[in-house]
């Protein structure tokens, strides 16, 4: 059985993050909210707890806190920032307010053996980002590290495996910090490091097979990683009860569709439908300028389309009775933070209608993106999809500004490919959130060979982001614009111009419209 550790939610971010650092020592770990009673807890029968960092002091009113009988279970806890202080006021210690604090890159000094830092040097560089701190340790603790404005910045009950560190392990800027984490967890908590990519595989195929039994799942494909984990991975289980539709709506990058078609069909021998509805969305979309309704169009096409194809199947009472989502694990989380309902509700646009009477198969619903991409590799599929960026539901149809034609969606499906193209061959890709091009709804006047040309500009769009929330421009390198520019005028059709686009956001959006 897959051993649990629960990371307890303070707020902000940190939750997630150090989530996905206790998998990424092999270890399977669930978020839960922090006001989760001892009886939970015992429950679920974690193998060790990990209390977040939060934005908030201790001494706010309310703070967040946390059942203390969940000390006495037994079950090793390692507290973070927030996590830590909360812990050490709870159990006796003394919480500053200094009004000093530390914040960033700090030097962390060692104060004796710890079995979270075995082998560590006398100090190391830890990132931390507090105000108050804890001034003295709960009895039973012995302080093992500590800092400038942090006299307890490490402190440990070995005996009752109750552990608490003041700086963020989880953080890349904290020297060692996955090494802590690793020793907490396999060390103090002895779970083994079974959480590979292989365990979720077999686990989820073998979920697959008793939730579907010999009945038939349908799955839409949309070029995307997680639709297409989802449909490997479903394929793995029972490939034959399997139908993919893929809806083609001519606002899909280039060759997308052709390899979806390679990979799905030849490659893996799944029945696929290739729907290829293009003339019906252009039609559609004819004359409409506004971006909201031009969305609402796309969404509400895409369902009925895929409902066609749905009925057909149904036909004769034989049809598939189970659907393929790639729900993600950040979309489940509940989360103090509201992030995940946020986005969930964005990304709705291009879903599938819930009055479908279909039960859901979600084999990715406890995985974070980079576990999915890793799972998507070792089950054979080819990188182009796996490492893909995010792309919106609408598709191209959110980066035409103005009317979505035929020939505008061609423009910009041509200067895409070689933004994109540009971008892989400088080895940015993978670091970018997202790089695109956009095509706006002006044109401006050039001059090319002897001739003046009125054409579109191209605005080229690349981004770095952690979850889409916000986002911050990136700056290309200027070899890399020249080229993407030359080739923009050179190879496609209808351009003359191209731009620049250094908005972050906020306050801009990642997508034009
Ligand atoms: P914005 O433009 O709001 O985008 O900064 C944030 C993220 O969401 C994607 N996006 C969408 N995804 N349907 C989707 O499935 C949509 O209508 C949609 N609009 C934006 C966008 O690509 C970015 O990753």
């Amino acid at each position: 059985m897959t051993q649990n550790v629960l990371v307890v939610d303070f707020g902000a971010q940190y939750a997630q993050l150090i989530a996905r650092r206790v998998r990424e020592a092999h270890v399977y770990s669930e978020i839960v909210q922090s006001t989760i009673s001892a009886d939970e807890v015992r429950a679920k029968a974690p193998a060790a707890i990990i209390l977040s960092g939060g934005p908030k002091s201790v001494y706010e009113v309310p703070a967040p806190s946390l059942d203390p009988e969940i000390y006495e279970l037994g079950i090793p806890v390692l507290g973070i920032c927030y996590g830590a202080q909360l812990m050490a006021q709870q159990l006796g210690g003394d919480v500053a307010n200094t009004g000093i604090g530390e914040y960033g890159r700090t030097t962390m000094t060692r104060r004796g053996p710890s079995v979270l830092m075995d082998e560590w040097p006398a100090s190391v560089t830890c990132w931390m980002s507090h105000g108050d701190a804890i001034a003295t340790a709960p009895d039973g603790f012995v302080v093992t590290g500590s800092s400038p404005e942090g006299p307890v910045a490490v402190m440990e009950n070995v005996e009752r495996r109750l552990h608490a560190v003041q700086f963020h392990p989880e953080v890349a800027h904290t020297e060692r910090g996955q090494d802590l984490l690793s020793n907490f967890l396999h060390h103090v908590a002895q779970i083994p490091p079974t959480w590979t990519n292989t365990s979720i595989i077999e686990d989820q195929v073998a979920a697959i097979r008793a939730q579907v039994g010999t009945e038939k799942v349908l799955c839409a494909l949309s070029g995307g990683v997680d639709s297409a984990v989802a449909a490997a991975l479903v394929t793995k289980a029972v490939g034959n009860q399997l139908t993919c539709v893929f809806v083609d709506t001519g606002l899909m990058r280039k060759d997308e569709g052709e390899q979806i078609e390679e990979t799905f069909t030849r490659q893996f021998g799944v029945e696929l439908i290739h729907v290829k509805a293009q003339d019906r969305f252009f039609d559609a979309l004819a004359g409409v300028t506004d971006p909201e309704q031009k969305r609402k169009i796309i969404g509400e096409l895409f369902i009925r389309e895929f409902e066609t194809v749905a009925r057909e199947l149904g036909k004769g009472g034989e049809g598939p009775r189970f659907l393929v989502q790639g729900t993600l694990y950040p979309d489940v989380i509940e989360s103090g933070s509201g992030h995940a309902a946020n986005i969930k509700s964005h990304h709705n646009v291009g879903g599938l209608p819930e009055d479908l009477s279909f039960d859901l198969v979600e084999p990715l619903r406890n995985l974070f993106k980079d576990e999915v991409r890793h799972v998507g590799e070792e089950l054979g599929l080819p990188a182009e999809i796996v490492w893909r960026q995010p792309f919106p539901g609408p598709g191209l149809g959110v980066r035409i500004v103005g009317e979505v034609t035929r020939e505008r969606a061609e423009i910009l499906r041509n200067a895409d490919y070689v933004v994109v193209d540009e971008i892989k061959k400088a080895g940015l890709y993978r670091e970018l959130w997202q790089s695109f091009a956009v095509l706006p709804a002006v044109r401006t006047v050039g001059v090319m060979g002897d001739g003046r040309t009125y054409a579109y500009p191209i605005i080229i769009r690349a981004v770095t982001s952690d979850d889409a929330m916000t986002a911050d421009w990136a700056r290309l390198p200027y070899d890399v614009i020249e080229k993407i520019a030359n080739r923009l005028i050179r190879e496609v059709d209808g351009v003359n111009r191209v731009a620049l686009d250094v908005t972050s956001k906020p306050p801009g959006t990642i997508e034009w419209e």
